[in-house]
């Protein structure tokens, strides 16, 4: 879920090209456009999630659902798309047996935020560590570059500034291409360690080094088997 967006683009030609994934299906509501006979798209009405249970099954499921609050247009329209669909997409998922779910949330998460966004994202998080999956993976993206066709005016502004100031950001802070981001939640969904794991944008980039080795890949902010 999330197909359409920057990361999930990304992640979704991964996933169609990774030798693991014997079909890949998108759940939307609107096609991604791409072909592959690996792909299968459901498009749906997300306020009907519950009607398209029976299609939700997955083994391994990911969700890089977002939304501005500008496009959004008010706070709970945005919860809906930051929280109440991936939750619900989850709970779906779990019922019919899916074993790993793989969430793109963002750095600084915190369920006690004063920031509505950072806030969500945080809940959401919380929600998903008593659901109990085999594994739960959380990958928290610092500012995510790459080619978006919408304009962001504040987006692109840190965009520039994360650019041309990076040498002066502290590592976990620093700006992080969506396809690394799409490339490590990938990878991470190949480990097959049981319980939560959450893995800070700093972590995620390293990815980018030539000299990233798998033993690196193993840190991670938290690690709690169930
Ligand atoms: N932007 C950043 O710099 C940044 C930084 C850190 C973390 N993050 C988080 O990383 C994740 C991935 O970000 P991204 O930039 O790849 O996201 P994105 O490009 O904005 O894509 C968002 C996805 O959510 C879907 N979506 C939005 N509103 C929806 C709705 N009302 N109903 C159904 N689907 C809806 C979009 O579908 P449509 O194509 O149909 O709209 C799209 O597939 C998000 O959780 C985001 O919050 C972003």
């Amino acid at each position: 879920m999330g197909a359409t967006g920057l990361v999930g683009a990304y992640l979704l030609d991964f996933l169609l090209e990774s030798s693991r994934y014997q079909k890949v299906i998108v759940i939307s509501r609107r096609s991604t456009g791409k072909k592959s006979p690996k792909l299968e798209e459901i498009l749906i009405d997300f306020e009907q999630m519950e009607h398209y249970t029976a299609q939700i099954n997955a083994h391994d499921v990911f969700c890089s659902l977002g939304i501005t609050l500008k496009k959004a247009g008010s706070i709970p329209k945005a919860r809906k798309v930051e929280y109440e669909y991936p939750l619900k997409l989850a709970e779906i998922a779990l019922k019919n047996g899916s074993e790993q779910f793989m969430l793109v949330s963002s750095l600084g998460a915190n369920a006690q935020s004063k920031n509505y966004y950072l806030r969500c994202k945080g809940e959401l998080e919380e929600a998903l560590q008593i659901l109990p999956f085999r594994s739960l993976k959380i990958f928290r993206p610092s500012l995510l570059l790459g080619p978006r066709e919408e304009i962001r005016i504040a987006e692109d502004l840190a965009k520039v500034f994360a650019i041309a100031f990076a040498m002066f950001i502290p590592h976990k802070y620093r700006a992080v291409q969506a396809r690394t981001v799409a490339k490590f939640v990938e990878m991470a969904a190949l480990k097959a360690e049981k319980g939560i794991s959450i893995y800070e944008s700093g972590v995620i980039r390293r990815i980018e080094k030539r000299s990233f080795d798998l033993e690196n890949f193993q840190e991670k902010t938290t690690y709690r088997g169930i």
